[in-house]
Parts: C-alpha cells; structure tokens; sequence
C-alpha cells in the first residue's frame, strides 16, 4: 500500500478522538440525542483544526445504520464509505472550484430526491465562502427550508465573507486553534504509535510552529520522520524546522526590553552561526515586539499564540512601558528592509537593534513621573517646617 500521510491516517474516525473543539462535539453530541439536528450547519476556524473531519464524522451520526448516534459505528457501510469519501448520499463539493449558479442549481435539483440508501442526503461544502453571489442567492431558498431528509454542512476559514442571509440561516460552531498542551499530548500519541523515538522537546518546537492547526503539525512531523529517520535528535528536527525557534525570538525580545545589549549581540551570533536568515529574524522579532505591544495596550496576550507564550508576553509587558516598547518596533520594523540589502546583513541587525535598546527613551512618561512624585516628595520634606506654600523647585 502507498504511504499515507500521517494527518489523513490519523484523522479522527470518532468524535472522542478529536483533540481540542469540545464545545462543538458536546453541542452537536446532545442535538443527535435530543433529535434536534439543525438542518444547515456552519463550521469556521483557522486551517487544519477539524472542520471537514467533524463534517464527515457528523455525516456519520446522522447515517449510520445503527444511528442516528453520537457515536457510529465506524464498520457498516454508510460509515466506511463516509471515511473514504464514497459514499453515495454524502456529497463533498469543494466550494472553490464548484462556486458558479449553475453548480448550486445542480444541488437544488438533486436535493429533491430522496437518498438511494441511507437516511439523510448531506451536502458537505467547503471553502463555502468561494461562492458567487448569485450562487449564493440561488442556494438561499433550499437553505431555508431544505427537503426533510437533506442537511447541508459548510466549511470556510473566512466566515466574515459569508452574506448575512447565509449567515442567518446556519448553526454556526466556531472551531479554535488546538491548545499547545493538547496538541503536544496528541503528537506524543501519534508519535508513539508510529514507533518514532522523538523527544518532547521536538514536539513542542513542532507545536510552536504549527500555531494551533493539527494538520500543519502533523505535515511537519511527516517532513521531519523523512528526512531525520525515525529517531531524530532535537537539533535535526530544529534544523528540519529550519525556521527561528519561537524561544529565540522570545529570548530576543526579553532581552531588548531589559536592554541586554550583551544577550541581544550573543543571540545574533548564534542565529547567524546556525546560518539562519536574519532579515527572517528582524521580521520574527518585530512581529513578537508588536504582540508584546498589543499585550501591554489591551492587557491580554493575541489569542493565536499559545497559552505558554500568553503567559510570558504578559509577564514580559508588565516590565515594559509604551513608550519603550514603540520605539523597540519602529527601529526593528524599520530595519527589515535595511538588512534584506545590506551587503553586511548581520552589522546592519546588530547596530538596528542596539540602537533600538539604546535609544529607547529613558526618560519615558512613567519614568519621568516617579521622577517627580520622588523629588515632589524630598522637596516636601525639606519645606515642612517651613514656608507652607508650594515648594519651590527645579526638577
Ligand atoms: N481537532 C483535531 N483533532 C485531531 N486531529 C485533527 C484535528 N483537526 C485536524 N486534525 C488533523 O488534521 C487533518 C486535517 O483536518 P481537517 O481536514 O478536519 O481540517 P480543516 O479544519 O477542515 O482544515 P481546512 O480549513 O484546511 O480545510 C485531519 O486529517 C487530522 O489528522
Ligand atoms: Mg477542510
Ligand atoms: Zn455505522
């Protein structure tokens, strides 16, 4: 048999399996026990999370020959052929490339019919936000009140593309970004079953990069299997990774806002001896220097990093001021372009970023205010006993 990729063999065959997006299964769990599935459902969230698996899985519920059951059976023949894609009443359309009136026209008119063997006839649509606008309209009227025996699933990443009168017309499940805790516990498993001697070190560098999406991670772990055998060592799989390490890019910021000229010019050398790219490492820290800034402006860390990483930011903006932290990004920011050219990369980097530590204000606003609450306060005690006016001073 051909290999298959880790992330098709291990896509989930029961709602139990998946990792993460529990307040989707529970929901839609006790609407197939109560009898109450909705007739059109809208699943959204970043890429590689789950939605086109939770789609099949719930074709599945809903056709089973032992269901309709939040748990199917996963051996007769509505259920194999749902996992295989083959199934003659469960209709996968790839929304981008079928977007045009007259593929919805082809759906309503199908959709009249009864299945030819199982209970429900289910459109699966993804990418549902590559739709036409006419397309949409012509889907509007089957959507509101489809046959009794049809259920439209849609997928999309963009649900903010979606009209409002689409919108309107679905149960909507938002799917998240898989936590770093979770996605690692899963990686284990996989990594475990497919006999690879990986460390948990590794894993996590491949949970950092791959952000959230179950997919992305289980793509990397593929490429590193390949290409480091199946017992890597952690500076193979950083090498496979070939990116800047996130903890070198939070060390890197750490050290700017404490104005570690010293680590900024270590941490340079190391990058730079590793031959990583360095214009890819000023656009990495600008980026972590504006996390940091929208951590410390609305006091909480984006919510598309993981939860390890929340926590430091937050730690981190607490030690630093507005003012310092603006002008960190403007000269970081400002110097990506400067190192994309220069003929010395690595001396236009170091001086940015000294600059950046150097220049930032010293005086910033909160600075200057303990400054005068300070001298506010010795001139207070040096007048008392004195004149009872304002003290007369210079700061
Ligand atoms: N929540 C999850 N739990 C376990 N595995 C998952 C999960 N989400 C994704 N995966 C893995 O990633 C693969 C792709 O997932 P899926 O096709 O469901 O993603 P998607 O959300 O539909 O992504 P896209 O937006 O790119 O279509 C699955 O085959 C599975 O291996
Ligand atoms: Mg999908
Ligand atoms: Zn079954």
């Amino acid at each position: 048999m051909s290999y298959l990729v880790l992330a098709r063999k291990w896509r989930p065959q029961k709602f139990d399996d998946m990792t993460g997006q529990e307040h989707v299964v529970r929901t839609i769990g006790n609407a197939i026990k109560m009898d109450r599935v909705a007739h059109a459902y809208l699943f959204c969230g970043p890429r590689g999370v789950g939605k086109t698996t939770a789609a099949r899985l719930l074709a599945k519920a809903l056709n089973c020959e032992q269901g309709p059951t939040a748990t199917p059976c996963g051996t007769c023949r509505a259920c194999t052929e749902i996992a295989a894609g083959t199934s003659v009443d469960v209709a996968e359309i790839d929304g981008a490339s079928n977007n045009g009136v007259e593929n919805v026209r082809e759906i309503r008119e199908n959709a009249k019919y009864l299945p030819q063997r199982d209970r429900h006839k289910i459109y699966i649509i993804d990418e549902v936000h590559m739709l036409s606008g006419a397309a949409f309209n012509a889907l509007l009227k089957t959507l509101e009140e489809p046959p009794g025996h049809v259920k439209f699933i849609f997928a999309t990443t963009e649900a903010h593309k979606l009209p409002d009168t689409i919108l309107s017309r679905c149960q909507r499940h938002n799917f998240r970004r898989i936590s770093a805790a979770r996605m690692l516990q899963r990686l284990k498993e996989i990594g475990q079953a497919e006999g690879a001697g990986i460390s948990d070190a590794s894993l996590s560098m491949v949970v950092r990069q791959s952000e959230g999406g179950m997919r992305d991670a289980l793509s990397l772990l593929d490429q590193i299997l390949a290409s480091c055998g199946p017992n890597p060592t952690d500076e193979a799989v950083a090498e496979a990774l070939g990116a800047i390490d996130r903890t070198v890019v939070q060390d890197f910021a750490e050290a700017m806002v404490r104005k570690d000229a010293k680590r900024v010019l270590e941490r340079v050398e190391e990058v730079f001896n590793r031959g990583l790219d360095l214009k890819r490492l000023a656009e990495e820290l600008a980026l972590q220097l504006r996390h940091l800034f929208v951590t410390k402006a609305i006091g909480e860390a984006p919510a598309e990093l993981s939860e390890s990483e929340q926590k430091s930011l937050q730690g981190l903006a607490k030690e630093a001021d507005t003012a310092q932290l603006s002008r960190l990004f403007d000269v970081v920011h400002g110097c990506i372009w400067d190192v994309s050219r220069a003929a010395q990369p690595r001396l236009a980097l170091e001086m940015a970023l000294l600059k950046a530590i150097q220049l930032a204000p010293a005086g910033s606003i909160p600075e200057l205010l303990a400054r005068v609450d300070r001298l506010t306060a010795k001139a207070d005690s040096g007048a008392s006993g004195g004149r009872s006016g304002p003290a007369n001073f210079r700061v």
